[in-house]
Protein backbone atom coordinates (compact mmCIF):
# COMPACT_ATOMS: atom_id res chain seq x y z
CA UNK A 1 0.00 0.00 0.00
CA UNK A 2 1.90 3.12 -1.19
CA UNK A 3 1.65 6.07 1.03
CA UNK A 4 0.34 9.03 -1.23
CA UNK A 5 -2.95 10.37 -0.49
CA UNK A 6 -3.63 8.09 1.86
CA UNK A 7 -5.66 9.32 4.92
CA UNK A 8 -4.33 8.69 9.00
CA UNK A 9 -6.85 9.01 11.89
CA UNK A 10 -5.06 9.23 15.20
CA UNK A 11 -6.39 8.93 18.46
CA UNK A 12 -4.19 10.82 21.17
CA UNK A 13 -2.77 12.56 18.65
CA UNK A 14 -2.41 15.57 20.05
CA UNK A 15 1.06 14.74 21.94
CA UNK A 16 3.75 12.17 22.90
CA UNK A 17 4.04 8.73 20.12
CA UNK A 18 0.43 9.99 18.51
CA UNK A 19 2.14 13.42 17.66
CA UNK A 20 5.24 11.28 16.81
CA UNK A 21 3.05 9.19 14.46
CA UNK A 22 1.39 12.30 12.83
CA UNK A 23 4.73 13.76 11.63
CA UNK A 24 6.10 10.65 10.36
CA UNK A 25 3.17 9.92 8.40
CA UNK A 26 3.09 13.84 6.93
CA UNK A 27 6.22 13.19 6.06
CA UNK A 28 5.78 10.06 4.49
CA UNK A 29 2.55 12.12 2.14
CA UNK A 30 -0.39 10.69 4.46
CA UNK A 31 -3.21 13.19 5.00
CA UNK A 32 -3.52 13.23 8.96
CA UNK A 33 -6.78 13.98 11.38
CA UNK A 34 -5.87 14.58 14.99
CA UNK A 35 -8.05 13.56 17.22
CA UNK A 36 -7.44 14.30 21.32
CA UNK A 37 -9.26 15.74 24.20
CA UNK A 38 -6.88 18.66 24.22
CA UNK A 39 -7.81 21.13 21.97
CA UNK A 40 -5.27 23.58 21.68
CA UNK A 41 -2.08 21.22 21.28
CA UNK A 42 -4.70 19.39 18.78
CA UNK A 43 -5.59 22.24 16.56
CA UNK A 44 -1.60 23.43 16.41
CA UNK A 45 -0.45 20.47 15.53
CA UNK A 46 -2.67 20.11 12.34
CA UNK A 47 -1.39 23.67 11.42
CA UNK A 48 2.23 21.91 11.56
CA UNK A 49 1.20 19.25 9.38
CA UNK A 50 -0.15 21.61 6.85
CA UNK A 51 3.09 23.46 6.41
CA UNK A 52 4.42 19.78 5.43
CA UNK A 53 2.37 19.75 2.58
CA UNK A 54 -0.34 17.17 3.35
CA UNK A 55 -3.83 18.25 4.36
CA UNK A 56 -4.60 18.13 7.76
CA UNK A 57 -7.37 18.38 10.67
CA UNK A 58 -8.23 18.62 13.89
CA UNK A 59 -11.35 16.52 15.92
CA UNK A 60 -12.13 16.99 19.38
CA UNK A 61 -12.69 13.36 21.02
CA UNK A 62 -13.48 11.85 24.46
CA UNK A 63 -12.95 8.09 23.80
CA UNK A 64 -15.10 8.02 26.68
CA UNK A 65 -18.26 9.13 24.53
CA UNK A 66 -19.73 6.79 21.98
CA UNK A 67 -21.07 9.87 19.94
CA UNK A 68 -18.22 11.88 19.55
CA UNK A 69 -16.08 8.89 18.87
CA UNK A 70 -18.50 8.21 16.11
CA UNK A 71 -18.90 12.20 15.06
CA UNK A 72 -14.75 11.59 14.61
CA UNK A 73 -14.85 9.21 12.21
CA UNK A 74 -17.94 10.93 10.00
CA UNK A 75 -15.72 14.02 10.13
CA UNK A 76 -12.79 12.43 9.09
CA UNK A 77 -14.59 10.53 6.36
CA UNK A 78 -16.22 13.71 5.26
CA UNK A 79 -12.95 15.76 5.43
CA UNK A 80 -10.97 13.17 3.30
CA UNK A 81 -13.47 11.18 1.27
CA UNK A 82 -11.31 8.40 2.50
CA UNK A 83 -10.02 6.14 5.51
CA UNK A 84 -7.08 4.39 5.03
CA UNK A 85 -5.08 3.64 8.58
CA UNK A 86 -6.39 4.23 12.17
CA UNK A 87 -3.85 4.86 15.12
CA UNK A 88 -5.48 4.62 18.46
CA UNK A 89 -3.01 5.99 20.69
CA UNK A 90 -5.08 7.63 23.23
CA UNK A 91 -4.32 6.12 26.80
CA UNK A 92 -3.62 7.56 30.56
CA UNK A 93 -1.80 5.68 33.21
CA UNK A 94 -3.88 5.95 36.22
CA UNK A 95 -2.77 5.60 39.92
CA UNK A 96 0.83 3.94 41.10
CA UNK A 97 -0.55 2.11 43.53
CA UNK A 98 -0.30 -1.97 44.77
CA UNK A 99 -3.30 -4.25 43.93
CA UNK A 100 -4.87 -4.32 47.21
CA UNK A 101 -5.02 -0.44 48.27
CA UNK A 102 -5.93 0.62 44.25
CA UNK A 103 -8.27 3.17 43.98
CA UNK A 104 -11.46 1.56 42.44
CA UNK A 105 -12.38 5.49 40.62
CA UNK A 106 -9.08 4.82 38.86
CA UNK A 107 -9.20 1.24 37.85
CA UNK A 108 -12.13 2.06 36.27
CA UNK A 109 -10.80 5.08 34.37
CA UNK A 110 -7.96 3.45 32.74
CA UNK A 111 -10.26 0.47 31.67
CA UNK A 112 -12.93 2.59 30.29
CA UNK A 113 -10.22 5.10 28.52
CA UNK A 114 -7.50 2.49 27.41
CA UNK A 115 -10.00 -0.45 26.63
CA UNK A 116 -13.58 0.57 26.22
CA UNK A 117 -12.25 3.80 24.77
CA UNK A 118 -10.07 1.84 22.14
CA UNK A 119 -12.96 -0.79 21.32
CA UNK A 120 -15.39 2.01 20.69
CA UNK A 121 -12.57 3.60 18.35
CA UNK A 122 -12.46 0.49 16.32
CA UNK A 123 -15.92 -0.34 16.39
CA UNK A 124 -16.96 3.21 14.69
CA UNK A 125 -13.31 2.98 12.41
CA UNK A 126 -14.11 -0.57 10.60
CA UNK A 127 -17.01 0.80 9.12
CA UNK A 128 -14.93 3.03 7.19
CA UNK A 129 -12.03 0.96 6.19
CA UNK A 130 -14.60 -1.81 5.04
CA UNK A 131 -16.14 0.75 2.47
CA UNK A 132 -12.42 1.28 1.38
CA UNK A 133 -12.29 -2.83 0.87
CA UNK A 134 -8.80 -2.63 3.06
CA UNK A 135 -6.81 -0.54 5.71
CA UNK A 136 -5.31 -0.84 8.70
CA UNK A 137 -5.24 -0.47 12.28
CA UNK A 138 -2.60 0.19 14.80
CA UNK A 139 -3.24 0.24 18.16
CA UNK A 140 -0.76 1.37 21.06
CA UNK A 141 -0.84 -0.88 23.80
CA UNK A 142 2.66 -1.16 25.78
CA UNK A 143 5.16 -3.81 27.18
CA UNK A 144 2.80 -3.75 30.18
CA UNK A 145 0.60 -5.89 27.77
CA UNK A 146 3.18 -8.73 27.69
CA UNK A 147 4.40 -8.51 31.27
CA UNK A 148 3.39 -7.53 34.84
CA UNK A 149 4.11 -3.96 36.08
CA UNK A 150 4.01 -3.52 39.39
CA UNK A 151 2.05 -0.71 40.48
CA UNK A 152 0.31 -0.52 37.77
CA UNK A 153 -2.61 -3.60 37.56
CA UNK A 154 -5.21 -1.56 35.99
CA UNK A 155 -2.46 -0.51 33.54
CA UNK A 156 -1.09 -3.74 33.00
CA UNK A 157 -4.76 -5.37 32.81
CA UNK A 158 -5.97 -2.91 30.16
CA UNK A 159 -2.62 -3.41 27.71
CA UNK A 160 -3.36 -6.74 27.70
CA UNK A 161 -6.49 -6.67 27.10
CA UNK A 162 -5.71 -4.08 24.01
CA UNK A 163 -3.84 -6.88 22.72
CA UNK A 164 -6.66 -9.12 23.07
CA UNK A 165 -8.54 -6.91 21.21
CA UNK A 166 -6.16 -6.37 18.43
CA UNK A 167 -6.04 -10.51 17.78
CA UNK A 168 -9.89 -11.10 17.89
CA UNK A 169 -10.23 -7.79 15.68
CA UNK A 170 -7.47 -9.47 13.15
CA UNK A 171 -9.29 -12.67 12.62
CA UNK A 172 -12.60 -11.10 12.40
CA UNK A 173 -11.58 -8.44 9.82
CA UNK A 174 -8.69 -10.20 7.86
CA UNK A 175 -11.63 -11.21 5.06
CA UNK A 176 -12.11 -7.58 4.13
CA UNK A 177 -8.53 -6.98 3.64
CA UNK A 178 -8.17 -4.79 7.05
CA UNK A 179 -5.09 -5.95 8.67
CA UNK A 180 -4.68 -5.16 12.59
CA UNK A 181 -2.01 -4.93 14.94
CA UNK A 182 -0.35 -3.34 17.66
CA UNK A 183 2.76 -1.74 19.06
CA UNK A 184 4.18 -2.59 22.62
CA UNK A 185 6.43 0.61 23.46
CA UNK A 186 8.67 0.62 26.25
CA UNK A 187 9.04 3.48 28.11
CA UNK A 188 9.45 6.63 25.98
CA UNK A 189 10.31 10.10 26.26
CA UNK A 190 6.65 11.65 26.24
CA UNK A 191 4.71 13.83 28.55
CA UNK A 192 3.43 10.92 30.28
CA UNK A 193 6.59 9.45 31.29
CA UNK A 194 7.65 13.25 31.87
CA UNK A 195 4.79 14.08 34.83
CA UNK A 196 7.08 10.50 36.32
CA UNK A 197 10.55 12.03 36.23
CA UNK A 198 9.35 15.56 37.63
CA UNK A 199 7.67 14.04 40.41
CA UNK A 200 9.91 10.97 41.33
CA UNK A 201 13.52 10.82 40.05
CA UNK A 202 14.42 8.18 42.26
CA UNK A 203 11.42 5.97 40.17
CA UNK A 204 12.59 7.10 37.18
CA UNK A 205 15.99 5.89 38.19
CA UNK A 206 14.83 2.62 39.05
CA UNK A 207 12.88 2.52 35.27
CA UNK A 208 16.05 3.53 33.36
CA UNK A 209 18.06 0.46 35.07
CA UNK A 210 15.15 -2.30 34.03
CA UNK A 211 16.15 -1.19 30.13
CA UNK A 212 19.11 -3.00 28.38
CA UNK A 213 19.18 0.27 26.43
CA UNK A 214 19.60 2.50 29.85
CA UNK A 215 17.73 4.99 28.04
CA UNK A 216 13.87 5.71 27.31
CA UNK A 217 12.42 5.56 23.59
CA UNK A 218 11.96 8.42 21.05
CA UNK A 219 8.60 9.02 20.22
CA UNK A 220 9.83 9.07 16.59
CA UNK A 221 11.64 6.06 17.26
CA UNK A 222 7.91 4.07 18.18
CA UNK A 223 6.34 5.92 15.72
CA UNK A 224 8.38 4.36 12.79
CA UNK A 225 7.07 0.86 13.77
CA UNK A 226 3.21 2.33 13.41
CA UNK A 227 4.28 3.77 10.41
CA UNK A 228 5.99 0.41 9.01
CA UNK A 229 3.10 -1.81 9.96
CA UNK A 230 0.48 0.37 7.61
CA UNK A 231 3.34 0.07 4.78
CA UNK A 232 3.89 -1.87 1.86
CA UNK A 233 6.60 -3.83 3.55
CA UNK A 234 3.71 -5.34 5.93
CA UNK A 235 1.49 -6.31 3.64
CA UNK A 236 1.36 -10.09 5.07
CA UNK A 237 1.18 -9.28 9.21
CA UNK A 238 -1.44 -9.03 11.11
CA UNK A 239 -2.64 -9.54 14.31
CA UNK A 240 0.61 -9.03 15.83
CA UNK A 241 1.97 -7.60 19.12
CA UNK A 242 5.09 -6.09 18.65
CA UNK A 243 7.63 -4.67 21.32
CA UNK A 244 9.52 -1.97 20.72
CA UNK A 245 11.13 -0.93 24.05
CA UNK A 246 15.38 -1.36 24.43
CA UNK A 247 15.52 -4.93 25.10
CA UNK A 248 13.09 -5.21 28.44
CA UNK A 249 11.02 -8.29 27.03
CA UNK A 250 14.06 -9.77 25.54
P1 LIG B 1 0.70 11.32 26.12
O1 LIG B 1 0.08 11.61 27.44
O2 LIG B 1 1.79 12.18 25.59
O3 LIG B 1 -0.43 11.19 24.98
C1 LIG B 1 -1.67 10.60 25.23
C2 LIG B 1 -2.71 11.40 24.50
O4 LIG B 1 -3.98 10.77 24.71
C3 LIG B 1 -2.82 12.84 25.00
O5 LIG B 1 -2.78 13.73 23.91
C4 LIG B 1 -4.17 12.87 25.69
O6 LIG B 1 -4.82 14.13 25.64
C5 LIG B 1 -4.93 11.80 24.93
N1 LIG B 1 -6.07 11.30 25.69
C6 LIG B 1 -6.07 10.87 26.98
N2 LIG B 1 -7.30 10.54 27.35
C7 LIG B 1 -8.11 10.74 26.27
C8 LIG B 1 -9.49 10.58 26.03
N3 LIG B 1 -10.34 10.16 26.98
N4 LIG B 1 -9.97 10.86 24.80
C9 LIG B 1 -9.13 11.31 23.82
N5 LIG B 1 -7.82 11.51 24.00
C10 LIG B 1 -7.32 11.22 25.21
O7 LIG B 1 1.21 9.82 26.27
P2 LIG B 1 2.02 8.88 25.27
O8 LIG B 1 3.19 8.45 26.01
O9 LIG B 1 2.13 9.46 23.93
O10 LIG B 1 1.00 7.66 25.22
C11 LIG B 1 0.36 7.26 24.02
C12 LIG B 1 -0.01 5.80 24.15
O11 LIG B 1 1.20 5.04 24.32
C13 LIG B 1 -0.87 5.49 25.38
O12 LIG B 1 -1.85 4.55 25.02
C14 LIG B 1 0.12 4.91 26.37
O13 LIG B 1 -0.48 4.03 27.26
C15 LIG B 1 1.08 4.19 25.43
N6 LIG B 1 2.39 3.92 25.98
C16 LIG B 1 3.21 4.95 26.39
C17 LIG B 1 4.45 4.64 26.92
C18 LIG B 1 5.39 5.70 27.41
O14 LIG B 1 6.38 5.33 28.04
N7 LIG B 1 5.18 6.96 27.11
C19 LIG B 1 4.91 3.25 27.05
C20 LIG B 1 3.99 2.28 26.58
C21 LIG B 1 2.77 2.62 26.05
Amino acid sequence: MSFENKVALITGGASGIGKATAHTFAEKGVHVMIADIMEDAGFLLARELKAKGVKAGFVKVDVCQASEVENMVDITFNTFGRLDFCVNSAGIEGSRTRIDQYPEASFEQVMDVNVTGLWRCMKAQLPFLMKGQSGCIVNIASVAGLKGFPGHCAYAASKHAVIGLTKTAAMEFVRYNIRINAVCPGFTDTPMVEQVLQTDPAYMDKILKSIPMRRLANAREIADMVVYLCSAQATFITGQAFAVDGGITA
